[in-house]
């Protein structure tokens, strides 16, 4: 079999190299297209994570060298921050195939049973939001991912039996936006869990440089710093300011993304100086006005700002958090210092209100 043919992704919509959804022609965008060409496809192009891809490396080469498949990885962290990346760059630096799936999608134990008895050996078997995977399936993947077997039951009732079927060596590489919503079982059998951070502004510049090489826009360090300041630690989207602002200045200024154009082209979509968005200021908002600096529960800010719980988790807190606009206790959420600042109010006097 080619390598091409091989490299086909569930479905049979792409190779590695793509995204499945810049394939698919009803739910790609043409901008989902563009986003799949900036994806790093290397561990060299990869931007920062300087400990993780250190890490990988010497497990990657490790493999190689003794011509094993990759042990199973398991990668953690927000949206947006290179988690499906790092799938294809495993397979890529790899030499092998890679098939991408989600845990939400595989609602049988036989959609999981017919992904594993088609892998060739050494491929890499990539499900996303690995958190969510059925209760069913989670069974089935135990034994693949232990011992390399996939229990079958053929017929049913009483003349029901099972086979034991042998699969070819595989690396799975699972992704979750939080290592906590993994069940203890399955996290305990791979073999390297990374963990992926916020990036910091001199990463996202760099990524910020990179991609603007790639879609030919031009652009200074000072443009690039501008968006990366206010791309609240994210890769993904340091990359959709970056085609906003190049929107902007090809419709309002001269074409080349400078500071000041940078500046007034995110003040236009109304991106604030530290990267908030509506929703981010609408959750401080909450915190400092509505609850003035009472604790707040999970569930009840959630609906306070119209996101479901696990969103403003996974996706909201990790930048507020770190940025000292939001502090968890024990009794609530409770806007940080620097939350009342931010929104122009006093602490002393909003807590009056
Ligand atoms: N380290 C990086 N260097 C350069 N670009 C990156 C890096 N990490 C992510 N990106 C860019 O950000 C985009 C999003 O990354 P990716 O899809 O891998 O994130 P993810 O962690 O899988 O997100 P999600 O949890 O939403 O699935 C990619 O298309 C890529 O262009
Ligand atoms: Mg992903």
């Amino acid at each position: 079999m080619t390598p091409d043919a091989r490299n086909e992704v569930l479905g049979g919509l792409g190779s590695p190299d793509e995204d499945p959804r810049a394939v698919d022609p009803v739910a790609a965008p043409a901008e989902d297209t563009e986003d799949s060409g900036l994806r790093p496809r290397t561990l060299a192009e990869f931007v920062g994570q300087g400990q993780l891809t250190e890490h990988l490396q010497i497990v990657l080469e490790a493999a190689r060298r003794r011509e094993q498949a990759v042990d199973h990885l398991l990668f953690a962290g927000p949206p947006g921050l290179g988690k499906t990346s790092l799938a294809g760059i495993v397979a890529a630096e790899m030499g092998v195939g890679l098939r991408i799936t989600s845990g939400p999608v595989l609602v049988r134990a036989g959609d999981l049973a017919a992904l594993l008895t088609d892998l060739q050996e050494g491929d890499v078997l990539f499900i996303d939001e690995i958190h969510r995977l059925h209760r069913a399936v989670e069974e089935v993947l135990y034994p693949a991912m232990e011992d390399g077997k996939l229990d079958i039951l053929i017929g049913k009732g009483p003349t029901a039996r099972s086979i034991r079927l042998d699969l070819p060596r595989f690396t799975l590489v699972g992704a979750t936006t939080r290592t906590g919503l993994v069940a203890g079982p399955l996290r305990d059998r791979f073999g390297f869990v990374g963990r992926l951070d916020l990036y910091g502004p001199d990463e996202l510049q760099a990524i910020v440089m990179r991609s603007a090489g790639i879609l030919g826009v031009p652009i200074d360090d000072e443009g690039a710093r501008r968006i990366a300041e206010r791309s609240r630690g994210t890769p993904r989207i340091a990359n959709r300011l970056l085609r906003r602002v190049r929107d902007f200045v090809e419709v309002r200024a001269e074409g080349a993304i400078t500071s000041a154009a940078a500046s007034a082209g995110l003040d236009v979509f109304g991106i604030d100086a530290l990267g908030l968005d509506k929703v981010d200021r609408a959750i401080l908002d909450v915190l400092c006005r509505r609850f003035a600096g009472r604790p707040v529960g999970l569930t009840t800010l959630a609906q306070c700002i119209g996101e479901e719980p696990d969103t403003l988790e996974d996706a909201y807190e990790p930048y507020l958090l770190q940025q000292g606009l939001l502090l968890r206790t024990a009794r609530g959420r409770v806007p940080g210092p620097l939350a009342w600042s931010h929104l122009g109010l006093d602490p002393v006097e909003a807590t009056l209100l």
